[in-house]
């Protein structure tokens, strides 16, 4: 009897829930689509891992059967995918207006509440404002010597091992360097091992949500803690002993949180030095990597750059006098490799927003509360906006013109813009001339890639490196 009446109550609860589910407002001008199976929606495609250049399989084939812009579920919301190049850039002009940034929740618990991917308005600006100080241009000139210094202390010790993977050990050369910017941290000196920590962290981020001892899951939220800790150690640390100066980052957030009317809390600082430390290395050693394996397989390419970077060397008066700003800003090919990579790599091949308000666009209306998902590889591997999208062509950016900005999304746009930006190009920029000018490398085994749906090499890129000279 009792078991009858549950079942009854959960049949029903449960066909009403399908059917409100079914239900959808503003039906008639929902761009196409489907909702894929109730709780699971379409996150099983979504996550299906794919190994190409190409849009993803998920997106491709929705697109030729519904259009530029569809409708689905993911992680649980109604979501709206927009493959559409023009939409793409009105979502990012119109951030905190018609959209704002949205990152599932298990993404705002791992990173943390008070985290500058969950901030709006006020606190985003001036967590933003900080930022510029260690990551804008100004910065940047001033660490043209350091990147290079750090750069080339490496690849001369791997220049003396058989091979080397040059994702870990690029991941571990920028995380060295901007750990010690941001927290002066010291591998050597220090007891707990950061970089393990965000290795768990990374592995477990896209992992299910599994929550007990061995679980991927399970060890990202334990690095992420013990990170925090560290963290927080330091910060109480430093209150405690306000006259020592580090001369990093976190000395400069200490700072600004001491001062009278500050928006900053604590939990926000410590959310923030972790954010920093997490998005730094992992993100750009992926584009390094790939901008290697790209000069691997377009052989006139490597030639092109290194004429480029050779012609600096004999532009000085002395061919060792270190790279200025001046010679960074005149590497005009270089530049165009770095777009190329960027854009054909793809390293964050879509971001997340939220409808604020209905927004109608093209005679469709995607409903306030909806989820957005502009994919910027879509717009990065349009023929309409790259002639051969497909090929690997840095020759293409020669006639590049203000227009051409809109076809390039890698680092987002608008007022959540990528502050890592300049980092990247010139940590991508000055690696090249360093190896350039003074190695030969060549690739021993892995290189493959996957995305799921962001970039990963599975197997890592092992290559040689060797010096110039050596092998004359
Ligand atoms: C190749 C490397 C990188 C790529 C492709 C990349 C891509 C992006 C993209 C697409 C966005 C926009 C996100 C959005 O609009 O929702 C973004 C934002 C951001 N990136 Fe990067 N990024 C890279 C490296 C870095 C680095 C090295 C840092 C250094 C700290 C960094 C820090 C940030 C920050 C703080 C934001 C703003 C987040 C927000 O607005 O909530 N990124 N990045
Ligand atoms: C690279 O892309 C950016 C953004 O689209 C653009 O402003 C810049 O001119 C491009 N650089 C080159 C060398 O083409």
């Amino acid at each position: 009897m009792w078991v009858v009446l549950i079942a009854s109550v959960v049949v029903l609860v449960f066909t009403k829930w399908v059917h409100s589910w079914r239900r959808l407002k503003h039906y008639e001008k929902l761009p196409k689509g489907s909702m894929g199976f109730p709780l699971l929606g379409e996150n099983l495609d979504f996550l299906t891992p794919h190994s190409s250049f190409d849009i993803a399989p998920f997106i491709e084939t929705r697109m030729v059967r519904y259009g530029p812009i569809f409708r689905t579920n993911l992680m649980g919301r109604r979501a709206i995918v927009s493959t559409d190049t023009n939409l793409n850039h009105l979502i990012f002009q119109e951030e905190g207006n018609l959209f704002r940034s949205w990152y599932p929740d298990r993404l705002t618990k791992i990173f943390g509440r008070q985290n500058i991917l969950s901030m709006h308005g006020q606190n985003f600006k001036s967590l933003k404002n900080m930022i510029i100080n260690l990551y804008g241009i100004e910065s940047m000139k001033k660490m043209v010597r350091e990147v290079e210094a750090s750069t080339k202390t490496r690849l001369r010790r791997w220049s003396t091992r058989n091979m080397i993977d040059l994702k870990d050990e690029t991941a571990t050369m920028i995380f060295d360097f901007t750990s010690k910017k941001l927290i002066s941290y010291d591998r050597e000196s220090s007891s707990e091992n950061l970089r393990e920590n965000f290795d768990v962290f990374i592995k477990g981020l896209i992992s299910l949500p599994l929550n007990f001892p061995g679980t991927a899951h399970h060890k990202c939220r334990q690095g992420r803690k013990r990170t925090m800790k560290m963290l927080k150690n330091m910060l109480q640390e430093r209150q405690a002993n306000p006259r020592k100066q580090h001369n990093d980052f976190f000395d400069y957030v200490l700072e600004e949180l001491e001062k009278h009317g500050t928006l900053l809390t604590q939990e926000m600082a410590l959310d923030l030095m972790f954010f920093l430390l997490f998005a730094s290395f992992e993100t750009t050693s992926l584009a390094l990597t790939l901008a290697i394996k790209f000069l691997v397989d377009h052989p006139r390419v490597l030639t092109e750059l290194t004429v480029e970077h050779e012609g600096i060397l004999k532009n000085r008066d002395k061919a060792d006098s270190g790279l200025t700003w001046a010679e960074y800003k005149s590497m005009t090919f270089t530049f165009q490799f770095i777009n190329e990579t960027l854009r054909l790599g793809n390293v964050a091949p879509l971001i997340f927003r939220e409808a604020l308000k209905d927004v109608e666009y093209k005679g469709f209306v995607i409903p306030a509360g909806w989820i957005v998902v502009p994919s910027l590889s879509a717009v990065h591997l349009n023929p309409e906006n790259y002639v051969d999208p497909l090929t690997f062509n840095p020759w293409r950016w020669e006639k590049s013109d203000g227009g051409a900005s809109k076809h390039l999304m890698a680092f987002g746009g608008g007022l959540r813009f990528c502050f890592g930006a300049e980092f990247v190009k010139l940590q991508i920029a000055v690696f090249l001339h360093s190896l350039l000018t003074s190695y030969k490398f060549e690739a021993i085994k892995g290189g493959n890639i996957i995305r799921v749906p962001g970039l990963q090499f599975p197997d890592g890129f092992h290559v040689q490196i060797t010096e110039k000279s050596l092998c004359k």
